[in-house]
């Protein structure tokens, strides 16, 4: 672990001059981006956060105070495997690739800059959330995980530098270059060009579009480029804090709701209602849904039979790694109605990678009931069908209703604000987001985390302002 060079890294950089020299020019452009785009203000502050120092099990992690422009970005991949296999597809067995073969090469960099991409992006959606923190605690888990998209990017960018030689760097470049929601120059996907400018989406976004990091870097900790593998194994370790900040960040939103529930008007005690909660649910779970991909896929059927991209687990979880013959049924809309039907499992595997994901997220929303039931409250938080609010794959250009039945463009108007945040909705949320900076307090909007951090109590000074 070289930790003192100008780019830690594990990858024994210092030994390949040339790959080095170019990171090290992509290195100041990556700190511009940051001082332009990453959290506004707070720069020259300490904030108590933790750093990778080495990816093994033990002491990856080490906490201390920093300011966020000298946290070390670094590139670190897990230690390969010796005699790596391609786990799946039409080469299974055979050996990992360790150099991009060149039939996949286009494949390839579409999947690692559509991941590259989403990490400076998400920096950029929450860069203005600091202003408006809950609590010093809050705060300080925002920039982590602001620093720690920012350590997903280099990890891309290395990828890009390391094996795609010219365009490679280019694609780095344009890393930098695109702008969440900027009209002009987007980030690739939609998920990553909506405003997250309040707390309340913050902890959706955490929650539902980090989560989504989850399952699309899972899939490819296992693909047969060794190298991506390694380094999205890494990124997961990092990746499970920021799903952590936005299930718990809801739950303590939930929890605070309810226990204003029983004490009056929510609104007028200044909490969020349930139904505000729910309509952010509903718009941030429909646009993670959207970046599984479309339904019925043949670039899911192409990345599984070239070795790239796998199933949620594949290894663990399955018995058939070639899936050659096997089909899968699901829903989609023939002459005006939903009706089931069957494809081959390759061209479906976005839709297996959704289900997983959606399963996942049941286990939260079934955390904030418990919340809503131990507080005596007997409403319930819900999922929307995954046919809701689609703009990719087999339910896009088409209107369903909450519960995925089929309803005209019209019908779904009419009904739009009470199943999305309506302006009204945002600015009454924005209008309880005042900073509360001071140790130990809380907005009057969350409960408190039931513990702090790393064994440190919530009064601890995480940013010291
Ligand atoms: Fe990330
Ligand atoms: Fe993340």
């Amino acid at each position: 672990m070289n930790l003192y060079e100008r780019i830690p890294n594990n990858v024994n950089l210092s030994e390949d001059k040339k790959l080095q020299r170019a990171l090290e020019k992509w290195l100041p452009n990556f700190l511009d981006w940051w001082h332009d785009m990453g959290p506004e203000g707070f720069q020259n502050k300490d904030v108590w956060l933790r750093t990778a120092v080495d990816v093994g099990s033990e002491g990856w992690a080490h906490f201390d105070y920093v300011k966020m422009p000298e946290y070390r970005w670094g590139i670190f991949l897990e230690p390969p495997q010796p005699d790596a296999k391609i786990g799946f597809g039409d080469n299974y067995g055979r050996p990992a690739y360790q150099e991009v073969p060149g039939e996949f090469r286009n494949s390839l960099r579409r999947i690692i800059v559509t991941q590259g991409d989403t990490e400076p992006a998400s920096v950029e959606q929450q860069r203005q959330l600091g202003k408006t923190c809950p609590s010093l605690y809050d705060l300080r888990n925002l920039f982590q995980v602001n620093v720690e998209e920012g350590r997903h990017l280099w990890a891309m960018v290395y990828l890009l530098h390391r094996y795609f030689g010219r365009d490679g760097r280019d694609e780095a470049d344009a890393l930098l270059e695109r702008r969440s929601g900027n009209p002009d120059k987007p980030r690739i996907l939609e998920a990553f060009n909506q405003p997250c400018d309040d707390w309340l989406n913050f902890f959706c976004f955490t929650m539902f579009t980090d989560r989504d990091g989850k399952y699309q870097l899972s899939a490819l900790a296992e693909s047969g480029f060794e190298p991506l593998a390694r380094t999205c194994q890494f990124m997961l370790t990092e990746e499970a804090h920021h799903m952590f900040v936005g299930d718990t960040g809801l739950n303590r939103v939930v929890k605070r709701t309810a226990q204003l529930m029983k004490q009056g008007d929510v609104r007028e005690l200044g909490g969020v209602p349930l139904d505000i909660i729910q309509k952010h649910i509903n718009f941030w779970f429909s646009y993670s849904l959207d970046l599984f991909g479309g339904e019925i896929s043949s670039n899911s059927a192409d990345f599984f039979a070239a070795g790239l991209k796998g199933r949620y687990k594949e290894q663990e979880q399955y018995q058939d790694h070639i899936v050659a013959e096997q089909n899968f049924t699901m829903k989609v809309v023939d002459e005006g109605q939903v009706k089931d039907r069957e494809v081959p499992m390759r061209n479906a595997l976005n839709e297996v990678l959704r289900t997983e994901y959606v399963r996942d997220c049941e286990k939260g929303l079934a955390r904030w009931n418990k919340s809503l039931a131990d507080e005596g409250i007997s409403e319930r938080l819900f999922l929307p069908s995954s046919r809701f609010h689609r703009h990719v794959g087999e339910y896009a250009g088409r209107h369903f209703d909450i519960e995925g039945n089929l309803i005209t463009a019209e019908e779904f108007e009419g009904r739009k604000a009470e199943w999305l945040p309506t302006i009204e909705d945002r600015e009454y949320v924005r209008s309880l987001m005042h900073a509360v900076t001071e140790p130990g307090k809380i907005a009057n909007w969350i409960a408190p985390p039931a513990t702090g951090l790393k064994g440190k109590p919530f009064e601890f000074e995480y940013v010291r302002l």
